[in-house]
């Protein structure tokens, strides 16, 4: 350890110079002896001392308590006190003082020693705690920031499944509407193809035009309006409301229900209400009333991933199975008013999902499917379960799987 620099502030010269000598035979070095409490403070800045040697009573405005305080606070050099002067009152400030020890004159040169080394090692005891402690909140503040950044990141990425399971289920909307489309298409096609003939035979009449006019715009009415009910399905979700969980559930089924059917996929929709016994009500108006303050287009999102992933799997089991090959698909869906919340049901009778496969279907990029991305599930679950508060879970059997979801009213 290097020797330790010390300033001597003592106004009785001979204790003074004794004290200094005492301090030289300990091998310390003196870097000056001082009279007042405000010479103190001035050497202690221009000299820096590993440590202050205080009288308590000094000449000047200031005493030792004083300068020593301000010593402490200005340049963080450690002060213990000489004093002869050991009444209550003076005790009581040097406690408050942030003292680092004092010896009572007169002392044994050994007792200055100790109280000398003991300061010195409390000071720099103390810095090392203030140096942790600064570490340590400096580990606080960082790891807050990277708290937050990892939440911000997270949340970044759940806009962008959001947005990438929207454009499948857009990619599916385009299939549904090119179904919906073939029918009127191939009416115009063929009302075109007439007209044609007509003219050449000479039946255009008043009558004619008329009849055709109307049939076309019948035709184009078909198909302006699954682009309208496209739109609707995919206003951008904005604010929560109250809508009815039938009529979604219906406007989730016309969207896909012709292009199901043509797949041999057929889609049946029971709506019941257990307040009143488990009766099928699919048309009593209390259960078109039954309404949920969320997110319509959200939900529309889950049930519309829940469908096609009931297709997936039966067109997976026709796949995957010989002898199921040609045979018809079933989706129920059904809608149960329980006294606290409403529940859903989407039931396939594909293949179901096997144990080993069951755990993970709600990770994010978890596919069994050659084209599949991995998000429907995931995405559904983050929405039902933390944008709405609800539930979302999975039960499978050898005759298929069934997904619930349960949304508090
Ligand atoms: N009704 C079901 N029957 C059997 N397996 C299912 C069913 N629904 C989901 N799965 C399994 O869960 C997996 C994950 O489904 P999820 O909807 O998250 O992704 P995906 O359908 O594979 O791809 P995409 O991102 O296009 O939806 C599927 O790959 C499939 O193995
Ligand atoms: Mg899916």
């Amino acid at each position: 350890m290097s020797k330790a620099r010390i300033l001597i502030v003592e106004d009785e010269w001979i204790i003074a110079t004794n004290l200094s000598s005492t301090l030289e035979d300990l091998g310390y070095e003196v870097t000056s002896v001082v009279l007042s409490g405000e010479d103190a403070i001035k050497h202690a800045e221009a000299e820096r001392p590993t440590l202050v040697l205080m009288d308590i009573t000094l000449r000047g405005q200031m005493d030792g308590v004083a300068a020593a305080d301000a010593i402490k606070e200005l340049y963080d050099i450690p002060v213990v006190y000489l004093t002869s002067n050991t009444d209550e009152a003076t005790f009581e400030r040097v406690k408050d003082s942030e003292s680092f020890g004092y010896i009572i004159k007169p002392f044994e040169k050994m007792e200055l020693k100790y109280a000398i080394e003991m300061a010195v090692y409390k000071h720099k005891m103390e810095n090392v705690v203030k140096e942790k402690t600064r570490q340590l909140e400096e580990l606080n503040k960082n790891l807050e920031i990277r708290v937050k950044e990892e939440i911000e990141k997270g949340l970044q990425k759940e806009h962008l499944l959001i947005h990438q399971s929207k454009l499948v289920s857009m990619g599916e909307m385009m299939v549904a509407i090119s179904h919906q489309w073939r029918q009127p298409l191939n009416v115009i096609g063929l009302l075109v193809q007439d007209l044609e003939e007509a003219f050449e035979f000479g039946e255009i009449s008043k009558k004619y035009v008329t009849e055709m006019t109307r049939d076309s715009m019948a035709q184009l009415n078909l198909m302006s309006k699954t682009i309208t009910d496209f739109r609707d399905f995919f206003k951008p979700s904005g604010e929560k409301s109250h809508f009815s969980v039938k009529a979604a559930i219906q406007e989730c089924i016309s969207l896909i229900k012709l292009q199901y059917e043509n797949n041999q996929i057929y889609i049946d929709f029971v709506a019941q209400n257990v307040n009143v016994g488990a009766r099928a009500l699919s048309d009593s108006p209390r259960i078109s009333e039954i309404t949920i303050f969320s997110y319509p287009e959200e939900y529309k999102q889950v049930l519309l991933n829940l469908i096609i992933n009931a297709r997936d799997a039966i067109r997976e089991k026709r796949r995957r199975d010989f002898f199921s090959m040609g045979y018809r698909g079933e989706i129920s869906i059904s809608l149960t008013d329980q006294r606290d919340s409403v529940v859903v049901e989407v039931k396939d009778n594909g293949p179901g999902i096997s144990a080993g496969v069951i755990d993970r279907v709600f990770e994010p990029y978890f596919t069994t499917k050659e084209d599949g991305i991995g998000i429907g599930l995931y995405m559904s679950k983050i929405i039902i379960e933390n944008h709405m508060g609800g539930k979302l879970y999975v039960a499978s059997s050898e005759s298929g799987a069934k997904f619930t979801v349960e949304i508090m009213k």
